[in-house]
């Protein structure tokens, strides 16, 4: 009999919910109890935040959105921000409570759904001695040591819809429609939903963009008589010579950086030297909402239960991982080491460049 905690950081991505539902599941077979902690770790502080969850709560939720233990990505336990009797932020560390907490309530394992920043927390709390194991989650799909996180898929798809539905509206008026997707640093979601939606120019924060190529691609278009455009333009990514646009404030006395803006600035560009009617629009937290895919739904589902055989072998601080569509185990110390980022000779950039999409170099 073991009794297992599980908890969800950081940003939300669909496919949560089902791999709260297969390890659910999984445990159960196993005559094991399930917990969550809801809000990432505030179950550990708060007793009410801390669910039991069994069959009957999860009946259904793996086809569903969000989580059901809610996320935050605010809540690093080594550095939490509280308010002060004066009203100032202070930053603490909670650390050890949680290890004292974790062992009260008899637990016997973590199991930490999360990026990269979730599992580097899940990964300090191991060193303290907690029993962790990882399960790899972002829309972005820029952990190492997996080739595929889930969430990713259903971004790329939502986005790819929307990519679709901007060709007729771009045609009608024969403009240039520039589009801001997500994926921090990474290009991923903006090479793969460019591709697969027909983009004209896809630019990503790995190949710093020079704004005349992209101009002189739209030029060519009306050259052959496409009078439309489509731009896709990863929030990371970067002019040449040019900083990321960060819109971050610094509240609750951090650095935060808060990606986006570049779209708009791009558009405002080709408007500028094109005198192309243009208008941006920004795809934001719509590529983290609604239904996983299929693809995220069975990966979740695979994680989930791949992290139960893992409690059950006794192998403590590793994520699971796809590797060459295989589940394997790997150290979470290695996974978070580094952010997967598209490399030049990836060949989804050597088929947009065949089928002449312009990266903006
Ligand atoms: O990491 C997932 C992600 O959606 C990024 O693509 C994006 O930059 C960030 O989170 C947005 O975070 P928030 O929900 O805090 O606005």
């Amino acid at each position: 009999m073991k009794k297992v905690v599980i908890s969800t950081g950081g940003g939300d991505a669909p496919g949560l919910n089902a791999v709260i539902y297969a390890v659910v599941h999984a445990c159960y077979r196993r005559g094991w109890e399930v917990y969550g902690s809801k809000s990432g770790y505030k179950g550990f502080l708060d007793p009410e935040a801390m669910v039991r969850l069994d069959l009957h709560n999860v009946e259904g939720i793996y086809a569903t959105g969000g989580t059901i233990l809610g996320s935050t990505n605010k809540g690093n336990p080594f550095a939490k921000p509280v308010e002060n009797l004066a009203g100032e932020i202070q930053i603490i560390d909670v650390s050890d409570k949680i290890m004292k907490n974790f062992s009260r309530m008899g637990f016997d394992c973590h199991i930490a759904i999360g990026g990269d920043g979730s599992l580097e927390i899940a990964h300090r709390f191991a060193l303290k001695g907690m029993k962790v194991i990882g399960v790899p989650k972002t829309i972005d799909n820029d952990l190492e040591a997996t080739d595929r996180t889930f969430g990713f898929d259903t971004a790329v798809s939502t986005a790819t819809d929307a990519l679709d539905k901007l060709h007729s509206t771009a045609k009608s008026h024969d403009r240039v429609m520039v589009v801001e997707v997500m994926g921090r640093d990474s290009g991923w979601i903006a090479l793969y939903s460019g591709i697969s939606g027909g983009a004209d120019a896809i630019l990503i924060p790995e190949i710093p963009f020079d704004i005349d190529k992209v101009c002189e691609k739209i030029a060519d278009n009306e050259l052959h008589e496409k009078h439309y455009s489509i731009v896709v333009v990863a929030e990371g990514a970067i002019a040449k010579g040019g900083a990321v646009f960060n819109k971050g404030t610094g509240e609750l006395g951090r650095e935060e950086v808060v990606l986006g803006g570049v779209g708009e600035w791009v558009a405002s560009e080709i408007r500028k030297k094109t005198e192309k009617d243009t208008r941006s629009l920004v795809l934001g937290h719509l590529q983290r909402g609604g239904s996983p895919t299929t693809f995220d739904r069975l990966l979740a589902l695979r994680f989930g239960t791949a992290a139960v055989r893992l409690v059950e072998e006794g192998i403590f601080d590793h994520m699971v991982a796809l590797i060459s569509s295989k589940m394997v185990a790997v150290p979470i110390a290695d996974a978070i080491k580094s952010r997967k980022k598209v490399g030049l000779d990836n060949d989804k950039v050597l088929a947009a460049r065949e089928l002449g999409i312009c990266l903006g170099d």
